[in-house]
């Protein structure tokens, strides 16, 4: 089936303005599989099918939209698939490209192929991967984590979100069966190389003056959930002696992880989550979960900096009367994307800079299994996971351009 439809990348972000404005926090606010993140898949399904394009959910509830090729696939031929595409879930009050950008070019370099008559001898999907971010369940890439098997599909299925939520139950609310996830080698089998567009996330090609990049590495990274739990008590009958005060444990965790970031050079380390428990003015709290975002080139600076700041929470927590507990949520090691397909993207984009990265991205996770690349839009804030986050409208459709002449490369030779 022909294309029935032309739209750039721009005219398809405007489309989704209005799905999962967050007007307490500002910005956009699309947990996996909330009401905000199933209309934009379905409204990704649409766009995919007006397009003549045949549209998959698999057991991971990654949707694959299929542009086939037109000239017969040899019997049996394997590694021969060509995907592309982003997530749609976002961060609690993040920007609209974060995501979108990448599954929206994705849909307009289609047009642009067609628009050139190109025809492809191997198969594109176009994949948008569920929870991306791990706003909702924690874990980050949680889709193509599932997809590559790296993660226990029983521990999944019993994460829980903020509302107490299971992941089975948010699964199957959105129509898929919790039974199903878990590792798809077959299908990742058939996968040539995988490209991802993003928006940049931060100021690479702003201070190189270049609207597209190439990604280099993305930076080693990992998530920790921090619980301290101490003793709730009246903030004016309790004398400060008597305490078992978990905020004040906490403190020292934060305080303790800027300390140490600051004393890595280039590292990063965040806490971004507080839930203080039961969380009243006049309350002392009964427990503290907070989360730490620890990142940096050198994995094992990260864990070094992970072992110190839990040690320090542990001396507070012993000093506090207070017990501590330290899950390790997600780890992903540095990832240098393959040479030889970044070889052959900077041959058809000779002008882009290759740049790393410090956010995490699913091409990350399936960058060990397959070849993997990723392309980046100038962002002339440089800032993500903000509503300040944007793209100007040239280089949107010089990001579709050059995800277009990636393609046609990829899918033609
Ligand atoms: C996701 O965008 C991350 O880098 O945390
Ligand atoms: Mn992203
Ligand atoms: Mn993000
Ligand atoms: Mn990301």
């Amino acid at each position: 089936m022909g294309s029935t439809t032309y739209a750039d990348a721009n005219a398809l972000l405007a489309e989704i303005l209005g799905i999962g404005v967050d007007t307490e926090r500002g910005g956009y606010s699309r947990p996996v599989f909330s009401p905000a993140e199933m209309e934009l898949r379905a409204w990704f399904k649409a766009r995919a099918e007006e397009r003549g394009l045949t549209v998959e959910t698999d057991g991971n509830g990654i949707i694959w939209a299929w542009w086939e090729a037109e000239r017969p696939q040899d019997a049996g031929r394997r590694r021969d698939v060509i995907v592309t595409g982003s997530h749609l879930d976002s961060v609690p009050g993040g920007g609209n490209f974060d995501g979108p950008l990448g599954v929206a070019s994705a849909l307009a370099a289609v047009d642009v192929l067609r628009d050139r008559g190109v025809t492809p001898v191997r198969p594109l999907a176009v994949a948008v991967f569920p929870e991306e971010e791990g706003s909702r369940f924690g874990i980050a890439c949680l889709g193509s984590r599932l997809l590559a098997g790296v993660v226990d599909p029983d521990q999944v299925r019993a994460l829980v979100d903020d509302a107490g939520h299971s992941f089975a139950d948010a699964s199957s609310a959105a129509g898929l069966d919790p039974a199903l996830i878990g590792p798809d080698p077959a299908r990742l089998a058939d996968i040539a190389a995988f490209v991802e567009l993003h928006v940049e996330q931060g100021r690479g090609l702003v201070d190189l003056a270049q609207p597209v990049a190439l990604a280099g590495a993305i930076i080693a990274h990992g998530r920790w959930h921090v619980r301290i739990e101490g003793r709730g008590d009246h903030a004016g009958a309790t004398r400060m002696a008597d305490r078992q005060d978990p905020v004040v444990v906490a403190a020292e965790t934060i305080r303790s992880l800027r300390e140490q970031t600051l004393a890595v050079d280039d590292a990063r380390g965040t806490v971004g989550r507080v839930k203080v428990t039961p969380g009243g003015t006049n309350v002392i709290a009964s427990s503290v979960d907070l989360w730490m975002d620890v990142r940096h080139r050198d994995g094992n600076a990260v864990r070094r900096i992970v072992d110190v700041v839990t040690t320090m929470t542990d001396k507070a927590a012993d000093a506090e009367g207070c017990s501590v507990t330290v899950v390790e949520q997600s780890f992903s090691p540095t990832v240098e994307f393959d040479a030889s397909l970044r070889d052959r993207l900077q041959a058809v984009l000779p002008a882009a800079p290759v740049l790393d990265t410090g956010a995490g991205h699913d091409a990350g996770v399936l960058a060990d299994i397959i070849p993997t690349g990723m392309l980046f839009v100038r962002n002339p804030t440089g800032a993500s996971h903000t509503p300040a986050e944007t793209a100007e409208s040239d280089d949107v459709s010089a990001g579709v351009e050059a995800l277009a002449d990636v393609l046609q490369d990829l899918l033609t030779r």
